[in-house]
């Protein structure tokens, strides 16, 4: 039952007022001793010719009480509305509690495809902390899209194409060699692309070498696809056990090279449609009327560029998947990029150009000195995860070292305060990384989320005989109402992260609800409490419980039942 939507239309009944208006008009009291919903007057006073204190007065007059409203006050130009707390408690729970798993769950994206674009590293480059965000937050809205019931398609589009694989042949030709690249992996191939740089400044030549490498992998050469693909195979296992710690999956590595047998028709469409210019020796889409610079097609070389094949890869999405939206999501820097092709496939004549949808977001900075590098300057996300989980290791056997699945505890948790501090604002702030913080089990953080989730799951095993007998009067005080407003919120939160793109809407949710909680515990004891209220609280438990475990999960963060 929607009670703002039902008082509205209480209220356009006495008033002759539209619904619409009311129900924006309605307010959410910031104190309970205002009501639960208040109507203010203020902007009736000029078509009623009254003072607001006196429409309140008479609408008040006016109105018959229905059952879910205990009383309703006039306090000055507001009419407050106090809704009856037990028939509010039964109904806000009882839409739980039939079946737990499923609340928040709707059927909005029915029929729907949404594309998500997310992770997407570069091959034979490390996967550094910079790509955990785009991976957690497009995992995130991966999880509450499917959550609305919209089918999503999660794509990694893997920079797996360019030069620089030219540069890498050239590199492991002249300083590589295989036991190495095998011991090693990406890090290895990193530090003879390195070399390859700095040699290069002083024998210009081995950029002509390299170009011809991208030369023949473009003409399908034997040798440099083979070694390619190998740099490919062994990027993908790195990348893998990233993914795994972190649990999340797509449905398609499609990356740039997916796209090389089909960008010539892209572009003779381009030309077709009088949209290629030349500029010097390139060929561009001239953004001019847009204020932005030009998107370019071609290299003078004749080489396709990043935004070549993304504009290849949107075409061929829209062709495979139909999407209602398709969504990137990369660091702030690229947002002209974005803006430029969804520009071009605008002008290609594509009305679906406006389900293009950038998703932006801030940079991750560490702080100073309290993470080890392996390889120079960048962080690898695979060292970050694991100190994560040796950090949380330490924790565990200080605090409660007798924990059974020590282990597994530790990774849940360990990674669970990685990526929620990293969904914990919203996402076009920067990041910061700092392990006392991310991992303080009292802080707005995953650990006391997850440890709140833990607590009530303790609970409920220790009163496994819970039934539904529920008397509603036992949930009416106020840290009950608290809890119950915050349980009855959570669909829309979903809606709302969703339609923002922004995780944080749940992250932010799930600690004020994890506080409520902690409240109502703290002011109802629960175990030693009569059977009747025990039995009532115990089910606000079981809410509770199932909502914080639902909420980690859209963060694709797992919650352990014991810490
Ligand atoms: N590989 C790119 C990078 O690391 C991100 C790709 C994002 N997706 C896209 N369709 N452009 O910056």
């Amino acid at each position: 039952m929607d009670y703002k939507f039902e008082i509205a239309k209480i209220i356009g009944h006495v008033s002759g007022l539209d619904t619409a208006d009311i129900m924006s008009a309605i307010e959410i009291p910031p104190n309970p001793n205002m009501g639960d919903y208040a109507f203010p007057c203020f902007k009736l006073a000029k078509a009623f010719r009254k003072a607001p204190a006196q429409i309140a007065q008479e609408l008040s007059e006016k109105i018959t009480k229905p059952a879910f409203i205990n009383h309703i006050e006039c306090a000055g130009p507001y009419l407050n509305f106090f809704t009856e707390k037990a028939y509010y408690a039964q109904s806000v729970l009882s839409k739980v509690l039939c079946d737990p798993k499923a609340y928040g769950e709707s059927n909005i994206g029915e029929g729907k495809n949404i594309v998500i674009d997310y992770s997407s590293p570069n091959i034979a480059k490390p996967f550094h902390v910079g790509h955990l965000r785009s991976t957690v937050i497009g995992n995130a809205i991966y999880n509450i899209y499917t959550k609305l019931g919209y089918k999503c398609y999660g794509i990694n589009h893997l920079g797996d194409w360019g030069t620089q694989f030219g540069k890498l042949i050239v590199a492991y030709k002249n300083w590589g060699s295989e036991q190495a690249v095998i011991e090693n992996g990406i890090t290895e191939l990193m530090r003879i692309y390195v070399l390859f740089h700095d040699e290069a400044k002083k024998n210009p030549s081995l950029d002509d070498e390299a170009r011809s490498w991208f030369v023949k992998m473009q003409e399908n050469d034997e040798e440099a696809i083979r070694l390619w693909k190998w740099f490919y195979d062994i990027s993908i296992k790195e990348f893998d056990r990233v993914y795994d710690m972190l649990g999340v999956k797509f449905d398609a590595y499609t990356g740039e090279s997916f796209y090389n047998d089909k960008m010539d028709a892209i572009i003779e469409e381009l030309k077709e449609k009088n949209l290629l210019q030349e500029s010097e020796g390139a060929m561009i889409v001239d953004l001019s009327d847009e204020d932005m610079p030009p998107c370019l097609i071609l290299r003078k070389d004749g080489g396709t560029l990043y935004a070549t094949r993304d504009i290849t890869a949107a075409i061929y999405r829209k062709n495979t998947y139909n999407f209602d939206k398709a969504i990137y999501v990369t660091a702030l820097d690229q947002n002209l990029h974005f803006k430029q092709w969804f520009k071009v496939i605008e002008k290609m004549g594509n009305d679906w150009a406006k389900d293009l949808v950038h998703v932006p977001f801030g940079l991750v900075s560490l702080e100073n000195g309290k993470l080890s590098t392996r390889s120079g300057n960048v962080v690898l996300m695979e060292d970050l995860l694991n100190q994560a989980i040796n950090e949380t290791k330490k924790i565990i056997e200080s605090k409660n070292p007798d924990l059974p699945n020590k282990e597994l505890v530790a990774k849940q948790v360990g990674i669970g305060a990685v990526i929620f501090n990293d969904l914990y604002n919203t996402r076009i702030k920067d990041v910061l990384f700092s392990w006392e913080k991310m991992l303080n089990f009292e802080g707005e953080t995953g650990p006391y989320v997850q440890y709140t989730h833990a607590r009530a799951c303790s609970l409920l095993r220790k009163y496994e005989d819970l039934n539904y007998d529920i008397e509603y009067e036992h949930l009416t005080d106020s840290a009950s109402v608290e809890v119950l407003k915050l349980i009855e919120e959570y669909p829309n939160k979903i809606e709302d992260a969703a339609q923002k793109f922004e995780p944080s809407v749940i992250s932010r949710y799930l600690v004020n609800l994890s506080q409520a909680f902690n409240k109502f515990y703290h002011d109802n004891p629960i175990l030693t409490s009569e059977d009747n209220v025990k039995n009532s609280r115990m089910a606000l438990v079981l809410a509770v419980k199932s909502i914080l475990s639902s909420g980690l999960s859209l963060l694709g963060i797992d919650s352990p039942e014991q810490m």
